[in-house]
Parts: structure tokens; C-alpha cells; sequence
């Protein structure tokens, strides 16, 4: 008979954003009138960019006439993109990559999860907390954690914890470990790790043989600019990291699909480049991002794109503002929402994130995540997103100010 991979019984039952829909799937069918908000799930509101829209219609014509119409496309991406890619997203940070280095997908979140399979099953693994829950979930799926325990935390796990004292940067392992997940700007809190943080995290790895993989799907959102918007900025992190970059927030695609993942071939271990056992995994398991999706992408990069997507991620940075200011005129204590589209707002002691997200959506009809979604360190907070529409949005702050709940 066949068995089961016992490691899926780890995991609480549902993903947190399938669960926290479910809730408000729920409560809507109560109240099929209630006007719901949803500032929960990080998905964008504003249209593609006209660029974006014009190139995937152009693409479109292509795929309609058999003189130019395309089939299977390269694993790894088309040449466009990926040269588009660098010479938008890298060179102008003096980062020189080899177009064999740039992976195309259909997003990072399935990267994230996909790249710990070219690791050994027993590589131990540094996670933040609270942080994106997709690193610890592929983990657990994979076998490479012990049991859960009553804390909320994995056993074979090590957890860099963010708080509010560590401004949510979390100190290096105290414990050795194999691989790093590190998420700048930081999902849920906002926080970003700066240049000299990041150089630490690197010596580190290149002390240790560790390998960080850095998620680093929002750094469209950096407004500061000494903060760096890459790894590869800093020496040294073409031998230890691989990088994930998505065009999900920054240019609207996460209903289309495209992301990026940077596997530089210096990166080795083992004696073995890491490119090359990516390249065999995206090869046998992917097929590449369609043709009209990599044009659409790649105009993000034109210079009409790279206007019109920098003014959708001005727009949620407004909302930002909008958050994180009310809510602070509230009295409420607020992080993040500066180089970052979430609001990480610290609940009054005692209230449970959980409860509070059912109390919110009964008492203002608004959906937020709750922060021990995150992990365990996220408890007693609460995550809103900058991505919604611009009235829904202040409605939702003024509905959370007017209820008192804060
Ligand atoms: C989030 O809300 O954290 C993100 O939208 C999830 C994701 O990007 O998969």
C-alpha cells in the first residue's frame, strides 16, 4: 500500500491565507451584506501597466500567426527577459550578472518552496520569526523538522527571532546551521537589513559554508536609498546566497505569474555548483513562463513600464502612509510601511492575533492577518496591507479608528 509523506501531518491544517479566507468566506455567508475590507492577503488592486498591457497584446498577435507563434519556451526564461532583467534590476546597482544565472518562473513563491529540494534532506535550517510562513512550511513538507511543539515552534529548527527591541532584525544563529532564509523587506514586519547587516549575514555565511536564500519580492518598496535592493550589492554574496525576486508586487503580476530567482555560478558547495543542480531541477520539473507573460514582464522594464510601475508602487506606498499614520494618530504603536507595503501594528498586551482578526472583521467588516500566522514571535500582532484600493483603504482605517478597539 502506498504510504503517505507523514511529514504533511506536522503542519497545522490549512495555509494562513487559505485559513484566514475561509473565516472571512464564512462570515460573508452569514452577512451576505456586509461591505468587507480586505487588507489580509498581499494581493495588488491597481491594473497591469499600459506598457505591460500593450506588449501582452502584442505578444498575443504572435502566438495567432503561425509565422512567429511560439511552443515550448526555455526552462530558465527567454534571452528578452532575462537581459532585461539585468540590465534593469542589476546593473544599474554595479551588479554584473551572467544571463545562465537568472532563472525565470512563475513566482517566487513557488521558488522559495521548490529551492530546498537541491539541498541535502538533512541540511538544518534558519528561519525568521515571525516571517513568511512558505520557508517553514517546504521545510516541514520535507521532512527536515522534528515535531510540533506546544510553543508554537518546530523541533530541528532554528528560529532568529524579530521584536520589537531588535527594530525586527534578528541576530546571527547561536547554533550552526545550513541554510538562511532571510526576507528584506521583511514579510510581515516592513523591516529592512541594511548594508552593514546584510555584510554580517554574508561573512557569516561565507565563515560558516552556510547559504543564505534572500526573498526579496518587495524591494521595489525600498524608499531609502543607502538600504541595499540586492544581496549582490554586498561583496562576497555571489559565493553564498541565491536571491528571489518577483514581479507579483512590483508591477502588479500576481494573477499573471513571473518571478526570478539569481543562482550565481560561483556559488558552490560540496564542490558542486549550485546553478547546475537548479538548472537540472527547473529543467525536469518546469517549463517555463509563457511567451506572453515573459513580454509583459519585460516591458516593465521599458521605459514607459518603469514609470507606470513605479507609479502603482507610489500609489500603495501612499496607503502606506495613510495606515500607518492613522493609525498612529489612534494611539496605536505601527512598524513597517516605510520601505515596506505592510503595517505590522503591535495589538494592546493580552489580545490574542487570532481573536482579534474575527473581532475586527465582526466589529469594522475589515480582514487583516494575524501575526502568529507568522510564527509564534508574531503573536500580538497584526498585519494590514498598503495593497488595497485607495478609498477602501481609508475607509478601513477610519472604520478601525471609529470602533475604539485600539
Ligand atoms: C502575503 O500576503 O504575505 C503574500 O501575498 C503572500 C504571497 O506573496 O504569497
Amino acid at each position: 500500500m502506498a504510504q503517505i509523506n507523514t511529514s504533511y501531518l506536522k503542519l497545522p491544517g490549512s495555509y494562513l491565507f487559505a485559513e484566514i479566507k475561509r473565516k472571512v468566506d464564512a462570515y460573508q455567508k452569514e452577512h451576505p451584506d456586509a461591505d468587507i475590507i480586505r487588507l489580509g492577503i498581499g494581493d495588488v488592486t491597481r491594473p497591469l501597466a499600459p506598457a505591460v498591457i500593450a506588449a501582452m497584446h502584442a505578444a498575443v498577435d504572435e502566438m495567432a500567426d503561425s509565422a512567429t507563434f511560439r511552443g515550448y519556451g526555455p526552462e530558465q526564461g527567454y534571452d528578452f527577459l532575462i537581459n532585461a532583467i539585468i540590465a534593469g534590476e542589476y546593473r544599474p546597482r554595479g551588479v554584473e550578472l551572467d544571463p545562465c544565472e537568472v532563472f525565470v518562473s512563475d513566482g517566487s513563491k513557488c521558488d522559495v518552496g521548490n529551492i530546498q529540494e537541491i539541498f541535502s534532506p538533512t541540511a538544518s535550517v534558519a528561519i525568521g520569526d515571525p516571517v513568511y510562513p512558505v520557508y517553514l512550511d517546504s521545510n516541514v513538507m520535507a521532512g527536515r523538522t522534528g515535531e510540533f511543539r506546544s510553543d508554537g515552534r518546530f523541533e530541528g529548527i532554528t528560529y532568529l527571532t524579530g521584536t520589537a527591541e531588535n527594530g525586527f532584525v534578528p541576530a546571527l544563529p547561536e547554533r550552526p546551521v545550513d541554510l538562511i532564509y532571510l526576507c528584506s523587506p521583511n514579510n510581515p514586519t516592513g523591516s529592512v537589513l541594511s548594508r552593514a547587516e546584510l555584510e554580517k549575514w554574508v561573512r557569516y555565511a561565507g565563515e560558516t559554508g552556510a547559504v543564505i536564500l534572500f526573498d526579496s519580492a518587495y524591494s521595489a518598496y525600498i524608499r531609502d536609498p543607502e538600504l541595499p535592493r540586492t544581496i549582490y550589492e554586498i561583496p562576497g554574496a555571489e559565493e553564498v546566497a541565491i536571491e528571489f525576486k518577483s514581479f507579483s508586487k512590483t508591477a502588479g503580476f500576481t494573477g499573471v505569474r513571473c518571478a526570478f530567482t539569481v543562482v550565481p555560478r560561483a556559488l558552490k558547495r560540496d564542490g558542486v555548483s549550485l546553478n547546475s543542480l537548479w538548472n537540472r531541477r527547473q529543467c525536469t520539473k518546469f517549463n517555463g513562463v509563457s511567451y506572453v507573460v515573459q513580454r509583459g514582464a519585460e516591458a516593465v522594464y521599458s521605459p514607459a513600464g518603469a514609470v507606470q510601475t513605479r507609479e502603482a508602487v507610489d500609489y500603495y506606498m501612499e496607503n502606506a502612509r495613510i495606515i500607518r499614520e492613522g493609525l498612529s494618530a489612534a494611539g496605536c504603536t505601527v512598524f513597517g510601511g516605510e520601505n515596506a507595503p505592510y503595517i505590522w501594528w503591535k495589538l494592546p498586551a493580552g489580545l490574542d492575533s487570532m481573536n482579534f482578526t474575527v473581532t475586527l472583521l465582526k466589529t469594522c467588516q475589515v480582514v487583516g492577518t494575524p501575526g502568529v500566522g507568522f510564527g509564534p514571535g508574531g503573536e500580538g500582532y497584526f498585519r494590514l496591507t498598503a495593497f488595497g484600493d485607495r478609498d477602501r483603504t481609508v475607509e478601513g482605517v477610519d472604520r478601525i479608528c471609529r470602533a475604539g478597539l485600539v
